[in-house]
This record gives structure tokens, sequence and C-alpha cells, in this order.
């Protein structure tokens, strides 16, 4: 059996996405059971007691549990603690528009946080709320196995690239090996910062066009 991209458009961006597609043990709806058991557990651990204490919900991820993309962000704000999906507010928007113009949408990716109960008043996540949920957003992508992790902002990258300044690496890929697995990085600005930054937007947009290239080339090695 292999991965389905329910997205069915013949775009550049989606054929190099159907190739890079591998036989998988596990159908999406399978990924998606083991990943709402994670979520149980987290939601049943004592994680981050006083985010906990201060959010609506839990926000675990969105978009396709069996990609081979998966993007990972900050935390939840307001409107993703309310609807319990991440990127769903403006910054999601600015996030669907560049999927689109990179010949995704959604549905060919996962979208998670590292930190998975928005921090009050919207806040920087601290250390000791990243370093908590670092060992659940590590289960995460061990369940759902994706080749390319894309993150968004230096909250996401610093476990992946330590040391790294996001703006220098912004971008470029890189091969990172997580618990021995190995997954191509790029690292993008977050999406939120562009929308306040005129001259990071296009940077953005630039960078998210490329990501399907990268993909592409990553399979000719
Ligand atoms: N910013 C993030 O980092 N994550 C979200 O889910 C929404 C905004």
């Amino acid at each position: 059996m292999t991965r389905q991209s329910k997205n069915s458009a013949q775009t550049p961006a989606s054929q190099a996405l159907a190739q890079a597609q591998t036989p998988a043990s596990q159908m999406p709806a399978q990924v998606q059971t083991q990943l709402d058991a994670l979520a149980r557990e987290i939601d049943a651990s004592a994680v981050c007691p006083d985010l906990k204490a201060q959010a609506t919900q839990l926000v675990m991820g969105d978009g396709n549990p069996a990609a081979d993309i998966v993007l990972i962000g900050e935390a939840p704000g307001k409107n993703e603690d309310l609807q319990g999906k991440p990127f769903v507010g403006a910054a999601g928007k600015f996030l669907n528009e560049m999927l689109a113009a990179a010949g995704m949408d959604r549905s060919d990716v996962y979208i998670t946080n590292i930190v998975k109960y928005r921090p009050p008043n919207n806040r920087d996540p601290h250390p000791d709320e990243k370093a908590a949920f670092l060992p659940y957003l590590l289960r995460q992508l061990d369940i759902i196995q994706p080749k390319v992790i894309v993150t968004l902002g230096r909250h996401s990258m610093e476990h992946f690239l330590p040391g790294a300044t996001i703006g220098e690496v912004h971008g470029q890929p890189h091969t990172v090996t997580v618990d021995g697995r190995s997954f191509l990085l790029i690292p993008l600005f977050h999406p939120a910062a562009a929308l306040y930054n005129g001259g990071l937007r296009q940077v953005l947009i630039d960078d998210f066009i490329a990501v399907p290239g990268h993909i592409g080339k990553t399979r000719a090695k």
C-alpha cells in the first residue's frame, strides 16, 4: 500500500510529492489512531499543567497524518486554541496561501506545533515548555515518519539545528538524523513574522515555493 495524497492536481509540486510517496506500513486512519492515543496520553499527563489550565484544549495537529511533509510551528494562538487546530488564524491564512503557491494544500502536509497548549496572551513558549513537549513531538514524528520537516520559526528549528540562526539558514535544506532516522529539514521563517515584516514576506514565499524542488533533489541523490 502507498501513502496517498488527497490532492490529485497534477502540478509539478504535487507530482514531486506523489513520486516521493513510499510504501507505508500503515494507512492514514491507522496513523491517526496512534496520534489520537498520543494526544490522550499528553492530556492525561502532567505536561505543562499551567498552560493546560489556561488553554481551551490541546492542539495536536491537522492535515494528512500520513504525509511526507510535516510543518512544525511554535504554539497555538487564540483561534487555534478555540478551534483545536494549528494555524487557523491570520498566520494560518498566509500559510494556506503559501501552500497553494507551492502547489499544495493542507491535505498534502501534516501541521503541528512544538508546544501544544496556547501560551497565555500568545507569549513565546518558555524553554521548559518546549523541553516538556519535545519528547511528544519526537514521538509524533516517529508515528508519522515524514521525509521532510519544515520548521516555521526559531522555536521549532532550535532542537534540530542547535546554534543556527534563522536569518542565516532559512530556506536551506539540511539532513538531520533523529532517533536513527534521517529527515530533510528545511527551516523557514514563521508566517506571523512575515505578516508583521513586509521585507520577510517575499523571502518566506520564495523559500516556501522552493520546498517541493528540494524534495525532488533528495530523491535524485
Ligand atoms: N502560530 C504557530 O506557531 N502555531 C499556530 O498554530 C498558530 C500560530
